[in-house]
């Protein structure tokens, strides 16, 4: 695993979105994995700056609530819509966001799965963290080998999400989500964590064991997984000098491109 921490969410976020802007130049049909959620925000607002060609760029989210549509202002599809897609020059048939309203969304599940595959598989899957370390919404005690599937969000998570819906009695109970096993199948992961109420979730998936209870530990399992992380996500990290002169003695050929 690469970790590699700034001093601010702004520089963590801009630290991400070199991943996905060197993928984007580099591989103009590129197959990436998005998430929603705060912390991506301000990673999503430096791609678009950017002005990249997303004309043949294919893209599967990670999930999305069960039973409520497109057109829902707080469904995963409208909050893709509104903070990346409806700015960038993406082909819309290239989107894959699981469909909330399916008719049989355990079949449905199925098709996503087969879809990733008939894309080649997923590049570069961004990913954010949960406060009890879940990753897309696979909660703690996921099976680390789980396909896309449905699955009952724990209440902490329907709190934490709360401030989205007005009440977390609004919060839809039901989701679906890529699978862990899914989230591994990918070439490369970036894990973006910000703030200081995810410094639990980030030192358990780093330095803890790998665990169904922190599902975000799965990555230790992955080739190819990078932490970006703000000072106060990495707080509770015991190795952080480590981690510091590691970034800052990386070879030439792994450096990311210059902007
Ligand atoms: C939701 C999403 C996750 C995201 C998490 C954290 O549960 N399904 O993909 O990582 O929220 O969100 P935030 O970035 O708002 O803390």
């Amino acid at each position: 695993m690469e970790i590699i921490i700034q001093p601010d969410a702004r520089a963590a976020a801009s630290m991400a979105a070199r991943f996905f802007t060197q993928t984007i130049r580099r591989q103009p049909s590129a197959v990436l994995g998005l998430a929603t959620g705060s912390t991506p925000l301000p990673l999503y607002r430096e791609l678009v700056q950017k002005r990249l060609d997303w004309s043949s760029i294919t893209t599967f989210n990670l999930d999305e609530y069960l039973g409520i549509g497109a057109d829902h202002p707080q469904s995963y599809h409208c909050f893709m819509q509104e903070n990346l897609f409806r700015h960038v020059n993406i082909d819309q048939g290239n989107i894959h966001i699981p469909d909330g309203l399916a008719e049989n969304p355990e079949e449905h599940c199925g098709q996503f799965e087969r879809g990733i595959q008939t894309a080649g598989g997923i590049d570069l899957q961004l990913l954010g963290i949960g406060s009890d370390g879940h990753i897309g919404f696979n909660e703690p005690s996921s099976s680390l080998a789980s396909r896309t599937r449905i699955k009952t969000l724990t209440e902490r998570t329907r709190l934490d999400n709360a401030r989205f819906f007005g009440g977390a009695g609004l919060v839809p109970r039901h989701v679906i989500t890529m699978g862990i096993g899914t989230i591994l199948d990918s070439r490369k992961v970036v894990l973006l964590a910000t703030g200081d109420h995810k410094a639990d979730a980030v030192a358990g998936a780093v330095e803890g064991p790998v665990s169904a209870m922190n599902p975000a530990s799965a990555l230790q399992l992955h080739p190819h997984a990078v932490f970006c992380l703000d000072s106060a996500a990495a707080s509770k990290l015991a190795r952080v000098d480590y981690y510091n002169w590691v970034f800052q003695n990386k070879p030439s050929w792994q450096r990311l491109d210059e902007d």
